[in-house]
């Protein structure tokens, strides 16, 4: 049977416990998120969303209600559930405009989730088993029918249910966080929290507080206690990606939370005690790191109890046709493509190309020759340069002797920026136009990359 899901955002916790409880009663399998970003993941499984109306500062609203609006474009047809405090009603009536199929008053956390809400939840149809592949193709949003994938779902559904810590490694692209998420759900936890943070992403020195939470006065800005995300994921699960990326600071803390369930807020001496699940996720080879002496070797061992490798997808092509045809599926559902099949030699190019941005670079593509498409099949001349016989293999061994220079000879600068330009086009459409994994991919500092994307004038959004 089909599960339905709803994804829960910007809940504090009491709210979201007392909504998972209730969901589940009705059939309903809940993630959660801190807030309405529409390029996340999750929303692509979501049967309902299920948000709390932002009482925060008029610029958190209004990006709520391009959030908002951004969603009713990419997913037609999706409910938007919205709760509030039942105090701004002008908000309530411009959320609906957005886009908000619906709305209750729902203020305090031992009220039980209003009753409307919970007839959606119930009269809720779930999505077809992501587009209908053949059972066994699909585990909780992960598709894949090869021998390496199979045996990842197998070690997901026997280590779902334990509380053991678990390590998941893999390149860029691979699907690390959807396993954590099916690890999540397959879990007792699964009505419980998942709590994702991307250790990479946060600064430095507001890791600590958003990991751990903070007292107030405990820095300047900090006028409020919070509480930090391993207390939000309280009977659940957090996700610490980029694990890698912790400072020696925060690996010590992060050690004793493991070995002790326990911690206390920057600034504070109080001892807190939480029941969390780790989840730990890196691209990066964090072996290297320890004999590198950048990551502690009892942690590693601490973190690496259960091991969770995704194989790089140029490994598992048996894939490719799988994922190509589900992907295509998701245009076809909404008709915003008139594409229907995908030629043999097209596909075989597909299955020959060697992936280096994995399953993210291959649904990039795909959606990129969706909305492009003309015809309802999809032809070998259809596919960028780098797909046909005779482009380059493209990982760092071309042959540069096929660059001659013309007899009214080259402009070497020139030349060299467009490279340049290019690779970094590549980069970031390899990385879905996240900075980050594009520096990565480039062996550049993050800030390194924004100021060369300024100086060239690249425009991000134009290469996506
Ligand atoms: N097996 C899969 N089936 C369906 N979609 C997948 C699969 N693997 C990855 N994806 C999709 O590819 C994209 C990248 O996946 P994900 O974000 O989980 O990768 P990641 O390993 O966490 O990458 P990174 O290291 O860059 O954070 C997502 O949109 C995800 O939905
Ligand atoms: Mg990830």
């Amino acid at each position: 049977m089909d599960v339905k899901r709803a994804v829960v955002c910007a809940f504090p916790p009491a709210f979201a416990q007392a909504l998972g409880g209730a969901l589940r009663e009705r059939g309903c399998e809940m993630e959660r998120t801190e807030r309405l970003d529409p390029t996340w993941a999750g929303f692509r499984r979501a049967d309902v969303v299920i948000c709390a109306l932002p009482d925060e500062s008029e610029a958190v609203f209004r990006s709520f209600l391009d959030s908002v609006q951004v969603m009713r474009i990419a997913r037609d047809g999706l409910p938007i559930f919205c709760t509030c405090n039942g105090v701004d009603v002008g908000r309530i009536v411009q959320a609906v405009k957005a886009g908000v199929s619906d709305f209750a008053v729902w203020s305090c956390a031992e009220d039980p989730p209003p009753p409307r809400l919970l007839r959606w939840a119930e009269e809720l149809t779930p999505r077809k088993s992501a587009g209908g592949e053949p059972a066994g193709d699909s585990f909780h949003g992960l598709l894949g029918r090869s021998a390496a994938i199979r045996k990842v779902f197998d070690l997901i559904s026997k280590v779902g249910a334990t509380t053991s810590t678990i390590l998941i490694t893999g390149e860029s692209g691979t699907g690390k966080e959807l396993v954590c998420r099916a690890l999540h759900q397959t879990s007792r936890r699964s009505g419980g929290p998942l709590i994702p943070v991307n250790c990479g992403a946060i600064p430095e020195e507001l890791l600590e507080s958003e990991l751990f939470g903070h007292e107030k006065g405990a820095f300047t800005g900090a006028t409020t206690a919070r509480e930090g995300r391993f207390q939000m994921a309280d009977g659940g699960t957090i996700f610490l990606d980029e694990v890698s990326e912790m400072s020696p600071k925060l690996q010590v803390k992060l050690l004793r939370v493991l070995q002790e369930s326990e911690f206390e807020r920057v600034g504070g001496n109080k001892t807190i005690h939480v029941d969390v699940r780790i989840v730990a996720a890196t691209n990066r080879d964090l072996e290297k790191s320890v004999a590198a002496g950048e990551f502690r070797e009892d942690l590693y061992y601490r973190l690496n109890v259960i091991p969770v490798h995704l194989p790089p997808l140029r490994e598992r092509k048996e894939d490719i046709p799988l994922l190509v045809q589900s992907f295509t599926r998701r245009f076809q559902e909404k008709d915003l493509t008139p594409l229907r099949t995908v030629h043999a030699d097209a596909m075989a190019a597909l299955s020959a190309y060697p992936w280096p941005g994995n399953v993210r670079e291959l649904e990039n593509l795909v959606e990129r020759m969706a909305i492009l498409a003309e015809q309802p099949e999809l032809c070998l001349e259809d596919l960028p340069e780098r797909f046909r016989p005779s482009a380059p293999a493209g990982r760092g061994e071309e042959d540069l002797s096929s660059f001659d220079i013309p007899e009214e000879g080259i402009d070497l600068r020139e030349f060299m920026d467009r490279i340049e330009n290019q690779l970094i086009e590549r980069a970031l459409e390899m990385s879905g136009g996240v900075k980050n994994r594009a520096a990565q991919l480039l062996g550049l500092n993050r800030t390194t990359l924004v100021e060369k994307l300024k100086k060239k004038n690249l425009e991000v959004a134009k290469l996506l």
